[in-house]
């Protein structure tokens, strides 16, 4: 596949299972090979930047058998890993270069470590300065872009360090580091950002009355088996709940979906915004909550987000601005300038895809405000995915509110995260 058409559709009804959490999956078997010892994984993601991170962990010596749906991950301790390449290819995961430059700080190998056009144009700054506080010595392209070659001959230096952006994969880097270090490292969140690392490893948390959490690592912390079913995860549920308000007469239920409260903001925006949305909770023994949701169309308003759910909301950001194009009245997110840091300018790539529907907006450096019509009309569209998996399921759900048929340039994409999502639009047409 490289050009995916999408028909207009009626309606939309269905129960969809979703691709397994990205961001969890990665980081059950980072974590995986840090414990000394077998860690099974139920519902491994099949996901492009899952699979990228499961070869970059078997390249550091972790043993991995697949039985079905049961992933077998035996860990080799902080002490055993061991770079079996040379070279680790990180794909288009952010997520897999930035942890694991941490734990490969931590564990002083020297190693290169490489991705796909999108991730070499995405600045390392952010967690070459600290690793190098740490002791770390990293030579990047520009002194900025992947290849990294990553070495330690210092020794391991423990870190305090406030966050300056509210990233978790910049939270998780350090955190990886801290982990083999004698001396404590705390990493400082003034804005949360999504908590999985310091969940699926029991990290030590503390949370000030303003808020402010202090995240503890050092190798006095014992690393938990990753024993797990990874739920569905939330921001392809995200996909479906903006269809499912947008195009009439749908009815969609979302099973065994993720919903971290730091990854949910946008559940919260859209129902501002007067998404119907039924949330039934699971009994799942897993670390973070799980529930069913189902969706109903519904007529969307605008909505003014505020600046300190962004990070929460982050990857939501592109289909929610598909909502907003689609609803009464005019809807600002600002406070959103890393959007232009993902795996393309996301608010430049959102402006192409608001022109091939017709919408109004004015564009920010740090954001959008969308002039929102309910009754936005167009026939059929263009869209470029950018090469981004988000872009590509956010144009086709925008798609699906087109009079005739529309076509997504590269999108293939969408394997990058949620490889099922071709298939599950299809079923939800039926
Ligand atoms: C992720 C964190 C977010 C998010 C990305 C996955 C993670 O990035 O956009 O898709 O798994 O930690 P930042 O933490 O850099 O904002």
């Amino acid at each position: 596949m490289s050009s995916q058409s999408v028909d207009s559709a009626k309606s939309l009804t269905g129960t969809i299972t979703l691709s397994p959490d990205k961001s969890i999956a990665q980081r059950t078997a980072i974590f995986s090979l840090l414990h000394d010892g077998p860690s099974t994984i139920y519902n491994y993601s099949q996901a492009k930047d899952p699979q990228t991170t499961l070869k970059c962990v078997e390249n550091l010596g972790a043993r991995v058998e697949i039985d079905g749906d049961k992933t077998t991950i035996y860990g080799v301790g902080r002490e055993g890993i061991s770079a079996l390449s040379d070279e680790l290819d990180c794909g288009n995961s952010g997520t897999a270069m930035r942890l694991l430059s941490g734990l490969l700080t931590g564990a002083g190998l020297s190693i290169k470590l490489i991705g796909d056009p999108s991730l070499s144009g995405r600045t390392m700054t952010r967690i070459i300065t600290p690793l190098e506080e740490m002791g770390a010595h990293i030579l990047a392209r520009n002194g900025a872009y992947a290849p990294l070659f990553i070495s330690r001959e210092d020794p391991l230096r423990a870190l305090e360090f406030t966050l300056p952006i509210p990233s978790a994969q910049l939270k998780s880097c350090i955190l990886l580091a801290g982990l083999f270090g004698v001396d404590e490292s705390c990493v400082i969140e003034p804005t949360p950002s999504r908590d999985h690392t310091e969940r699926l490893l029991q990290l030590r948390v503390e949370t000030d009355d303003q808020g402010v959490r202090r995240i503890y690592a050092s190798k006095a912390h014992e690393i938990p088996a990753q024993n797990y079913q990874i739920p569905g995860d939330y921001s392809a549920a995200a996909f479906w709940l903006v269809a499912g308000s947008i195009v009439p007469n749908s009815v969609i239920t979302l099973a065994n979906v993720g919903l971290n409260p730091t990854r949910i903001a946008s559940l919260h925006i859209l129902q501002e915004m007067g998404a119907e949305v039924k949330i039934v909770k699971d009994d799942s023994d897993f670390a973070e909550p799980v529930a069913q949701l189902t969706v109903q169309s519904s007529e969307l308003t605008g909505v003014d987000i505020p600046p300190e759910w962004i990070p929460n909301a982050i990857d939501e950001l592109p289909i929610l601005a598909v909502a907003m194009a689609f609803a009464n009245g005019d809807s600002h997110i600002r406070g959103a300038a890393e959007l232009r840091h993902k795996e393309t300018d996301r608010i430049m790539a959102i402006t192409k895809l608001l022109d091939g529907i017709g919408a109004s907006y004015h564009e920010y450096d740090d954001g959008l405000s969308i002039h929102g019509n309910p009754n936005l009309a167009f026939d059929s569209a263009y869209f470029e995915s950018f090469h981004d998996h988000r872009i590509a399921m956010a144009s086709a759900v925008a798609a699906l509110r087109g009079n005739k048929t529309s076509t997504i340039k590269d999108a293939e994409a969408a394997a990058v995260s949620y490889p099922e999502f071709w298939s599950h639009l299809d079923l939800l047409k039926v």
